[in-house]
């Protein structure tokens, strides 16, 4: 644990600018630094870096924080790992809090924990790479092609067919069994200890910043199982954990997207063809928090399945974590009958990424596949068919995005628009994907929200008379909790310091992306009349929300006044109203 003064000292000592510099060329532009965002492609530049509120944010990607968040980002490492890189630029240094006997207890497990991983994956390797026991494995990659240099990037290892070489290598080092027995990698019986693979190749799963959690072992026959995996353990979750990782990071952030496979041979073919923005699950499938994860490393994903009838489900299942979450996902599609390791066997790279380009979007793949398991020439048929693709489409985010797939669909079924609204229920507006006001303003950031928060941050004055007024009168969605956090925190006098610690205190990425959005951009606020800019803004906010109730009010015209959705706008309207008179 670093103690909190010392990181608040590394803070001070360190200017973002300096930090940032480091990474990205920086040109100055008004009170901010201008430069190309490092975390998305782009061309004219859009990441901001204010040195005086020691924060930086990007207009395009949204990316943003302080020096700490940056460096985390950029060099994919957690927030100790960025305040001791800094406090090294800094010259500061950094004794560690005196651990609790518990923590220190699980510390020591933890690093004994990586030592028997690390042991272990040299043993096997050290198997594989020398000596007679490793022959047939050799044999095995040379069969396969796999190339030294890439099995050496994966440790690649052999697992002798013997009862207990690794219980003997782990005893010979000191280890205690039985905090091996927590990995799964040894057993014990009445007979005694052994080891969990026999006779395996071994690959070892490795986290993000290229540490061994666990180990996956193929047999190198048609026998089975096929593939043997280390069990749950402290150091391995496999619903979170992406196989090669850590080789693909810097390769997916230069081109900030990143393919999915699903088989370690899968992976291994593409690095070996020099395609390395790849990763694989790790025998399951893909989850919500493996979605979590791409989405932090990439902008853009692409799914490489199998093209047999497991793939496909593997497909659409993973379109729908990928909608959830908001990241574009595309589906490469292999020639029937191929895998990803089986199609580079015989094509080259370049005709790889010829596939690649011919991505489709994840929804679209799924549309067409449903029409050629259902063809749609009969009502019955277009229902199945319509009623399978509903709860999907409402997780389309993007309204554009929505609006082509509506018509497509409509024209691949021959129905009319009218009656896929009316499928959808309601004329599209439900409880989930109606256009209410406050979500929309906040999504496309709302200049008028954004103003008045960035006069509540910057004049006490104002904050006084926004908190007169009630604070959900004036701000909504993220705004509102921004402003709730940012009311317990600040003072009336210089508030520098407060702000710089914000971006810890928020709760979630889009209030982060919110905040430091306001603060790279509030310059223009500097010596200002607040209450003539406050006027201005309460107006045009006023204005809005008349707006926003006549909309309302022409939606209601049509509705079924029983129905779910004309309860949720009236209640809409009505809070409209309410917030309208006390402003
Ligand atoms: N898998 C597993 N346990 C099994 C079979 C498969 O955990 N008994 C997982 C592994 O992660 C494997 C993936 O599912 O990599 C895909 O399976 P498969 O295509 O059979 O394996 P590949 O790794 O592609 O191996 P190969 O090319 O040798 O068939
Ligand atoms: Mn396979």
């Amino acid at each position: 644990m670093i103690p909190e003064e010392k990181v608040r000292e590394v803070a001070e000592r360190l200017s973002i600018v300096e930090v940032v510099s480091e990474y990205v060329p920086l040109r100055r532009a008004g009170a901010n630094f201008l430069g190309l965002c490092p975390f998305h492609a782009e061309k004219t530049p859009s990441f901001n870096v204010s040195p005086a509120r020691e924060i930086f944010h990007c207009f395009g990607c949204g990316a943003g924080g302080n020096a700490f968040s940056f460096v985390m980002k950029i060099e994919g490492i957690s927030f100790p790992e960025a305040v001791k890189l800094l406090a090294r630029k800094a010259g500061i240094e950094i004794e560690e809090r005196q651990l609790t006997p518990a923590e220190r207890k699980t510390q020591d497990e933890y690093s004994q924990f990586l030592r028997i991983n690390d042991l272990t994956a040299s043993y096997y390797r050290s198997v594989l790479i020398n000596g007679q026991e490793g022959e047939p494995a050799r044999q095995y990659l040379a069969n396969r092609s796999v190339d030294p240099a890439v099995s050496e990037a994966y440790r690649l290892g052999f697992a002798p067919d013997r009862r207990d070489g690794l219980v003997k290598h782990l005893k010979n080092n000191g280890v205690e069994l039985d905090t091996a027995l927590k990995l799964g990698i040894v057993r014990k019986s009445d007979t005694g200890w052994y080891d969990l693979f026999r006779n395996r190749l071994i690959f070892p799963i490795r986290d993000a910043r290229g540490q061994v959690i666990a180990f996956a072992g193929r047999v190198l026959d048609t026998s089975l199982p096929k593939y043997i995996n280390s069990p749950e353990s402290p150091l391995y979750h496999k619903s979170s954990v992406l196989f090669g990782l850590d080789m693909a990071l810097p390769s997916i952030r230069t081109g900030n997207s990143v393919i999915i496979v699903e088989g370690y041979f899968d992976h291994l073919a593409l690095y070996q063809a020099g395609v390395q923005n790849v990763v694989a699950t790790c025998g399951t499938a893909l989850t919500g928090t493996h979605a979590g994860l791409i989405k932090r490393h990439a902008e853009r994903v692409y799914t490489l399945f199998d093209s047999d009838g497991a793939g496909k489900k593997a497909t659409i299942r993973s379109m729908e974590l990928f909608l959830e979450q908001r990241i574009p996902a595309y589906v490469i599609s292999l020639p029937a009958g191929d895998d990803p390791d089986s199609f580079l066997a015989t094509h080259s790279k370049e005709e790889f990424a010829e596939l690649r380009d011919k991505a489709r979007p994840a929804f679209e793949y799924f549309v067409r596949a449903l029409l050629t398991e259902t063809s749609p020439d009969s009502v019955d048929n277009k229902v199945r068919i319509i009623d399978d693709i509903v709860p999907r489409f409402r997780k389309i985010a993007d309204s554009v995005e929505r609006d082509l797939y509506e018509k497509e669909i409509c024209r691949l079924l021959g129905i009319t628009v009218h009656a896929f609204r009316k499928r959808m229920g309601g004329d599209r507006i439900s409880p989930h994907d109606a256009p209410v006001p406050q979500q929309s303003l906040t999504q496309k950031g709302n200049n008028v929200q954004d103003t008045l928060l960035a006069l509540f941050i910057n004049y006490p004055d104002a904050r006084a008379e926004i908190v007169r007024g009630g604070l959900e009168t004036i701000f909504s969605d993220a705004y509102l909790d921004v402003a709730r956090l940012l009311l317990n925190s600040l003072t009336d006098s210089d508030n520098s310091l407060i702000l710089r610690q914000m971006t810890e205190i928020l709760e979630n990425v889009e209030q982060k992306m919110l905040f430091s959005r306001i603060m790279v951009s509030d310059g223009y606020l500097a010596d200002i009349e607040w209450r003539a800019v406050f006027d201005q803004c309460t107006r045009s906010h006023e204005k809005k929300q008349v707006a926003t109730i006549k909309d309302i009010a022409s939606r209601l015209a049509v509705l079924d006044p029983d129905s779910d959705e004309y309860a949720l706008l009236l209640k809409q309207a009505d809070s409209l109203r309410t917030r309208k008179s006390k402003l």
